[in-house]
């Protein structure tokens, strides 16, 4: 019989705020050597801040962090750092120097590995990430897919023990999607690592993990197998999110280009099967706000956009600043906006939620037979 895995990541009572706002609160968890877990759960619930405190890029209000058997607050933090690898959404690579001095950058100057070792390390990595021939190129001559399985290779090249990958591949082009899960896949089989992985891309999680945990509000609210968080889930909040088969999330900012977002949604609708008038009916309400509010009102946004399995599409928008709802205005794209809502008997909710005005919108299923 083998004895089991030793507790590699132990966290308890973790909290973490920022200006006020409680961002983590009393958060309980322990991943195991060579355990794949999935973070999954909303927007802003604290995925990300869960993550960087782990490696200290983030430092804890409270609670304790033990990685190997050892408090974050007695390790140094470049030990800390070698044993554990992050990879991040943007893929931040440096865009002077070629892949290969990429990956050898760290290994070279923070671990002084001979130029050899660490070049012959490199053209391993980069042949695991299935890169062998980019060796010499530089990251504006890659897809935003092999800039981002460069990335993973160049946090290899440190050895760790441990990856986090936060969303390694929302930023991506849907074509590109793909390749990247597939390079993390390919790890989790072979390399026996323990790894941390948070995902909107919930066919993969429930594939590849271990475990998973739903995070919400801060806390991990409910943790078990795929099986189990994907087909029994136990508490409320798990089950409603996990009932939403399909979300994709757009930010937005100033420079956000419009034509591609409305492609975005409409590839999103056809994927689903959305109806040709449920998809104009969302187009349209999606248009109608951003033409007459969120452009002129709003700096900065999270949209995100889910299907449930019965069909109903769920649009959410966040966002900072004042408490603001378009829907209570007196003017006429306020007026406009709320008769399609109500025509369409489309559900509608506005909150504030820790602090950023919440806008939600359900769009109901068609009816059989209409
Ligand atoms: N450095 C920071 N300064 C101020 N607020 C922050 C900072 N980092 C995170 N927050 C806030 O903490 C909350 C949780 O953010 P976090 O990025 O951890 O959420 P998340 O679960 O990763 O969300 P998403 O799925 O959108 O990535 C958000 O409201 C966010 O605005
Ligand atoms: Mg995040």
């Amino acid at each position: 019989m083998s004895e089991s895995p030793k507790d590699m990541v132990v966290v308890k009572g973790l909290c973490k705020s920022f200006n006020g706002v409680n961002v983590l609160r009393d958060l309980d968890a322990t991943i195991k050597q060579g355990e794949i877990v999935s973070i999954v759960g909303p927007s802003g619930t604290g995925k990300s801040t869960f993550l960087r405190c782990l490696n200290l890029l983030e430092t804890p209000d409270s609670g304790d962090i033990f990685i190997d058997g050892v408090n974050t607050q007695e390790i140094d933090v470049r030990m800390l750092r070698r044993k554990m690898g992050m990879v991040f959404q943007q893929f931040n690579l440096f865009p002077h120097l070629s892949t290969l001095e990429n990956i050898m950058l760290a290994p070279t100057t923070l671990l002084k590995e001979p130029k050899q070792e660490a070049e012959e390390h490199a053209y391993d990595l980069l042949e695991k990430v299935g890169l062998s021939g980019k060796a010499w190129a530089f990251p504006w001559e890659l897809s935003g897919g092999q800039q981002q399985r460069v990335a993973i290779a160049r946090a290899l090249a440190m050895r760790p023990e441990i990856m986090l990958f936060d969303e390694p591949t929302s930023a991506l082009d849907p074509t590109m999607v793909n390749e990247v899960l597939g390079v993390i896949r390919s790890l989790a089989d072979e390399s026996g690592m323990t790894m941390a992985i948070v995902t909107h891309e919930m066919r993969f999680a429930r594939e590849i993990s271990d475990r998973i945990f739903y995070m919400d509000q801060g806390v991990v609210y409910e943790e078990g197998t795929a099986e189990q968080i994907f087909t029994r889930p136990k508490r409320d909040r798990t089950r409603a999110f996990i009932r939403r088969v399909d979300t994709v999330r757009y930010d937005l900012d100033k420079d956000f280009d419009y034509y591609g977002f409305d492609a975005k949604i409409d590839d999103f609708a056809m994927k689903h099967l959305i109806e040709q008038d449920r998809r104009e009916l969302l187009v349209e309400l999606i248009e109608e706000l951003f033409d007459n509010f969120f452009f002129l009102k709003v700096e900065e946004l999270t949209f995100t956009l889910g299907i449930t399995e019965k069909k109903e599409v769920e649009l959410r928008f966040a966002y900072g600043g004042p408490e603001l709802n378009p829907l209570v205005a007196d003017d006429a794209a306020s007026l406009f906006a709320r008769n399609v809502i109500l025509t369409n008997c489309i559900e509608e909710e506005f909150n504030i939620i820790d602090g950023k005005n919440v806008l939600e919108f359900v769009l109901p299923a068609k009816k059989k037979g209409n």
